[in-house]
């Protein structure tokens, strides 16, 4: 009962701040919010599309639901006068907290040690990670990527410099290797919680995958690729290409969430999908699709805590303040981080057009 007058009253704020701040208010969403959340957004999209929209706008208040890595990501591209907002600071991604700054510092050391330009080493990162480290990329020659385009950032990563460490997303690095032809003996694995004692093998390396993981897709196995097929011989499998890669070579395709959502738009009438990510989106498409059927490769599915955390009730809270010209949730990256990260934004931008 508490609940449905918060969410009416939350409605309700969203509309007004919604009209009063028009134009100069710019609000954009991840695919994998709630829907309660999901319905305010001007924009919403994959992590690629949500920094290409942050970077046109010229809404002076961008208000970002998301996780933390993605506000900071509209934070660096931002305008001296544009101010990005988050309504839950504390949505974090557990991808990007695998990866720290000081980790990232002592394993370039060793990696680098002795090493001379032959074998010389660029990092690459993926948008799931902290500022801090898209600027230690940007500072050291590399350049950032998503999950649309982790393929064709490696590729350029690889035809540059004989050596390519890629952060923080192992499975994400695995996959776009095996799209760009690298085998497994070319790579190696960096684990920060225990670094090699013989640094040898990965002087040699071509590729060194960093050893994160996205706790939720690491959840499909090639098990449930298997029970699906057996009980729905027409099904499709799509997953994301943070899955493990022997889920991904079961798979029929693989994308980024806006690849998933086109691949399943654009079906006839009667496809059956089983979706491997997030189950908001799964749901939301399986709304949006009645005349297909639309499975979680995972039964239970996995859901994402960090995406989790926003609610209407947030978003009306930090768009109320800004009527009120209080601001809440501001999202701020100092000028020392954000300057060496934008470098590594528009690399990536400049790789992949
Ligand atoms: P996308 O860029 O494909 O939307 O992925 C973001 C993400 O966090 C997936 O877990
Ligand atoms: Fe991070 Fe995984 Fe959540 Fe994506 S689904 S935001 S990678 S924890």
């Amino acid at each position: 009962m508490k609940e449905d007058w918060l969410q009416k009253r939350a409605i309700a704020q969203v509309e007004e701040a919604k009209r009063k701040l028009g134009d100069e208010l710019l609000i954009l969403a991840h695919h994998y919010q709630r829907d309660e959340v999901v319905r305010w957004a001007d924009f919403r999209g994959d992590s690629l599309e949500l920094s290409r929209r942050a970077a046109a706008t010229h809404a002076r208040y961008i208000v970002f639901c998301g996780v933390r890595f993605m506000a900071e990501t509209a934070a660096i591209l931002a305008q001296p006068a544009q101010q990005v907002f988050t309504p839950r600071p504390d949505a974090g991604c557990f991808l990007a907290d695998q990866a720290r700054i000081e980790q990232v510092q002592s394993a370039w050391k060793a990696l680098t040690r002795g090493i001379d330009a032959s074998r010389g080493l660029v990092p690459i990162t993926y948008v799931n990670s902290d500022a801090e480290i898209k600027a230690f990329v940007g500072q050291h020659g590399g350049a950032m990527c998503t999950s649309a385009n982790a393929g064709k950032v490696l590729a350029w990563a690889l035809r540059k410099y004989p050596r390519v460490l890629f952060l923080p997303d192992q499975h994400l690095g695995h996959n776009a290797a095996y799209q760009e032809g690298i085998v497994d003996k070319e790579i190696l694995f960096w684990d920060p919680r225990f670094p090699p004692s013989d640094i040898g093998p990965f002087h040699r390396a071509r590729l060194i995958l960093w050893r994160g993981a996205c706790n939720v897709h690491v959840r499909f196995l090639p098990t449930d690729v298997q029970h699906v097929r057996e009980k729905y011989p027409e099904v499709k499998v799509i997953v994301h290409p943070e899955c493990r890669e022997d889920v991904v070579s079961l798979a029929d395709e693989m994308g980024s969430t806006s690849y998933i959502i086109r691949a399943i738009r654009e079906s006839p009438p009667g496809s059956v999908w089983a979706v491997g990510t997030e189950e908001h989106l799964v749901a939301r498409l399986r709304a949006e699709n009645p005349e297909k059927k639309i499975l979680s490769l995972k039964d239970p599915p996995p859901y994402c805590i960090g995406m989790s955390l926003t609610r209407a009730t947030d978003l009306a809270h930090v768009l109320t303040s800004l009527v009120k010209g209080r601001e809440t949730g501001v999202v701020k990256v100092p000028e020392k981080v954000a300057a060496p990260a934008h470098v590594a934004l528009n690399r990536m931008l400049e790789i992949t057009g």
